[in-house]
C-alpha cells in the first residue's frame, strides 16, 4: 500500500515538528508494510512575503489528488493576522470541504495537567467541531467603515445539511469509540435561539437512530466550567465551529498544552488534513527545542484515518512511553531532550511495538 501525502511544513517551527512526524511515519512504514510518497509544498508566510502568493489555485487543485495532507503551522510575525489564516488554513478547510475538526483531549500518563486532582482516567474525550460553517463562513459585512456610524455584521451560518453531517459523524464516532457512549451537544440554546434551535432539533431527531448512545446537552459557558471541574463527564462533544475553536484550546491545556494537542480536519469523502493545533511559535524557531509530539500525534491520527490502525496504535503507545519515561515537561526548551531526540525516541518505541 502506497499513500500519497502532501506535506505543508508552513511557518516558524512548523518545518521542525513536521520533520519529526515524517521521521516517525517512515520508521513505522517498514514494519507496517506500507509506503509513503511525500510531496512537500512551500506555502506560508515566507512564500507570501517573497511572491505575494498564499495558495495558488493550481496548488489547491493538485492537493485534491492526495490521500491526505500533513500540515505544520501557519502564521508569520511579519504578516498581518488574518491573511494567512484565512487565505491558507481556512481556505484549505473550506475548499476541501473538511467539515469535521476532530480534536482528541487525552491526558497521557506522566504528563502534568493544571487541573488539581485529575489524572489520565479523568481526561479522555474527543471534540467534534463543525469546520466549514458558523461564524467562520465569512458572512457579513461593514457599512460606513471607519466613520462614527460604522456597522459591522458577522453572521453565523448553520445549514441543516451541515449540522446533520457533523452530528452524524459524532454519533458514529461515539458508537465506534465504545467508551461511555455519551454524546454531549455543546451550544447556547438560551441566547443563540436560531442557530442552536436548529442544532438541538437535529441532534435529538438523529438520536432516535442511536438508542445505544446517551445524549446530553451543555451550554458552552458551563462546558468551560465542567471541562475544568469534571472533565471525566465527557466522552464525545459535538459543537459548532466557533465554540469548538474556543473549547479546544481549553482542552489542549488540560491535556498538557500545545506541545501535545493534535487535530484532524476531516472530509470522510475527500481529502483530509492533519495538524498540530498550536501555532508557529516564531520565538522557538530553529532552536531544536520545540515539542514535536503534537505533530507526531497528528501523524498518528492520519495513520488511524488511513485505516492503518496498528501503526497508529504503535505511534500512540510510543508517544505515551516517551511522556511517561522520558520528558520532564512538554514545554519547549524544558523537555530534557531536543526536538530531534524526541522524534528519535518515538520512532524507536513505535518500531519496538512490532517486535
Ligand atoms: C485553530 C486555529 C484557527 C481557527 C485559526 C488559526 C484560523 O485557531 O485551528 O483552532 O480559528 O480555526
Ligand atoms: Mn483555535
Amino acid at each position: 500500500m502506497t499513500y500519497k501525502i502532501a506535506v505543508i511544513p508552513g511557518d516558524g517551527t512548523g518545518p521542525e515538528v513536521v520533520a519529526e512526524g515524517l521521521k516517525v511515519l517512515q520508521a513505522v512504514a517498514g514494519p507496517a508494510e506500507i509506503k509513503f510518497e511525500f510531496v512537500t509544498y512551500d506555502l506560508g508566510g515566507e512564500r507570501y512575503k517573497r511572491t505575494g502568493e498564499i495558495l495558488p489555485d493550481s496548488v489547491l487543485e493538485e492537493l485534491r489528488g492526495f490521500r491526505a495532507i500533513y500540515l505544520g503551522a501557519i502564521g508569520h510575525p511579519e504578516v498581518k493576522p488574518g491573511i494567512l489564516e484565512k487565505g491558507l488554513l481556512l481556505r484549505l478547510r473550506f475548499s476541501l470541504d473538511q467539515y469535521i475538526n476532530l480534536r482528541p483531549v487525552i491526558l497521557y500518563p506522566g504528563v502534568e495537567t493544571p487541573l488539581k486532582d485529575k489524572g489520565p482516567e479523568d481526561i479522555n474525550f474527543v471534540v467534534v467541531r463543525e469546520n466549514t460553517e458558523g461564524l467562520y463562513a465569512g458572512a457579513g459585512g461593514v457599512l460606513k467603515y471607519g466613520t462614527p456610524d460604522e456597522v459591522a455584521v458577522q453572521e453565523s451560518i448553520n445549514t441543516r445539511k451541515g449540522v446533520d453531517r457533523c452530528l452524524k459523524f459524532a454519533f458514529e464516532l461515539t458508537r465506534r469509540r465504545n467508551k461511555a457512549k455519551k454524546l454531549t451537544l455543546v451550544g447556547k440554546t438560551n441566547v443563540l435561539t436560531f442557530a442552536f434551535d436548529l442544532w438541538e432539533r437535529a441532534f435529538y431527531e438523529m438520536a432516535r437512530d442511536y438508542p445505544d448512545i446517551t445524549t446530553d446537552y451543555a451550554h458552552v459557558d458551563a462546558t468551560c466550567m465542567w471541562m475544568v471541574k469534571n472533565p471525566e463527564w465527557f466522552d464525545v462533544i459535538v459543537t459548532d465551529n466557533m465554540f469548538g475553536d474556543i473549547i479546544t484550546d481549553l482542552g489542549a491545556i488540560i491535556q498538557g498544552g500545545m506541545g501535545i494537542a493534535a487535530g484532524g480536519n476531516l472530509n470522510p469523502e475527500g481529502v483530509s488534513m492533519f495538524e498540530p493545533i498550536g501555532g508557529s511559535a516564531p520565538k522557538y524557531t530553529g532552536l531544536n527545542i520545540i515539542n514535536p509530539l503534537a505533530a507526531i500525534a497528528a501523524a498518528q491520527m492520519m495513520l488511524d484515518y488511513l485505516g492503518e490502525v496498528k501503526a497508529a496504535a504503535a505511534v500512540e503507545e510510543a508517544i505515551k512511553t516517551v511522556c511517561a519515561r522520558h520528558l520532564k515537561s512538554l514545554q519547549a526548551g524544558k523537555m530534557g531532550y531536543s526536538t530531534t531526540e524526541v522524534g528519535d525516541l518515538v520512532a524507536r518505541y513505535a518500531v519496538d511495538y512490532y517486535k
